[in-house]
């Protein structure tokens, strides 16, 4: 199979826990092309503005963006690194003061313009698979391929709760995960919404390589058409 080049764009998108990130790594990683997660960038510009320390209703559009600044994308062997003042982040962007602070950011408009920019400069020299919510609508709507992931709440609460503790999760522990994934489904309703031409991996009952097996395939009917 010949490697795909530059403007070759697979989109993974849909909501919170559905496997878009490991199942984008996997995609990329078989195809042999970078990825890019989207959701990291929002969630280092909401890390970037709490790192200044005052409460978050005292945040205003304009604050967001001026912290937005900070972050960087550097393209790493198969991604493309987020940094925050020049410096790689991980555990911060995953931690419960970001995600609960995430959605509101998202929402602010001058904040997508410059998610999206970032974004398309990812792909402006390399073939890519990107992840997030809107990548197949509002950020490339050209994609050669386009993945809408979906999996049952519980089932999607339960694979987050093993990710962040380690342990197999109580039922209490997935209603409570479940009640949270819900509610940021609910505030980011607005950007999460499948393309016409998206199609749809339900991964409920399937396994990780399962999911990524059925995505690498669809790539490479589309590469071989190219
Ligand atoms: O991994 P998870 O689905 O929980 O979240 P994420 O992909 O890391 O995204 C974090 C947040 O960023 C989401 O809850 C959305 O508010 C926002 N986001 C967005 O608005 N648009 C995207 N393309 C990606 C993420
Ligand atoms: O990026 P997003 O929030 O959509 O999901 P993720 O962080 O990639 O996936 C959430 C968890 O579900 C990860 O620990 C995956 O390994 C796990 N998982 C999956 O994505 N697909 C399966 N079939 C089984 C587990």
């Amino acid at each position: 199979m010949p490697s795909p080049e530059a403007g070759f764009v697979i989109t993974i998108d849909g909501p919170a826990a559905s496997g878009k990130s490991s199942t984008a790594r996997e995609v990329a990683r078989a195809l042999g092309i970078r990825r890019a997660d989207s959701g990291a960038i929002y969630r280092a510009v909401t890390a970037a503005r709490l790192r200044r320390g005052d409460p978050p209703t005292s945040w205003t559009e304009q604050s967001v963006l001026d912290a937005a600044a900070a972050v960087s994308l550097v393209p790493v062997t198969d991604s493309f690194e987020v940094r925050i003042d020049g410096v790689g982040i991980d555990a911060e962007l995953r931690g419960p003061a970001v995600t609960a602070m995430v959605s509101r950011v998202a929402g602010m408009q001058s904040v997508r313009a410059r998610v999206d920019s970032l974004m398309r400069t990812c792909a402006r020299d390399v073939a890519i698979v990107v992840d997030g919510r809107d990548m197949g609508t509002a950020v490339f709507p050209g994609a050669a391929l386009k993945i809408w992931l979906v999996a049952d709440v519980e089932v999607r609460a339960r694979r987050r709760s093993l990710e962040m503790r380690g342990v197999e999760p109580d039922d209490e522990e997935v209603a409570r995960a479940a009640s949270a994934l819900l509610a940021r489904d609910e505030a980011d309703a607005r950007q999460t919404k499948p393309a016409t031409d998206a199609i749809l991996v339900d991964t409920s009952r399937l396994t990780p390589s399962e999911q990524v097996d059925r995505i690498v395939a669809l790539a490479n009917e589309r590469i071989s058409s190219l």
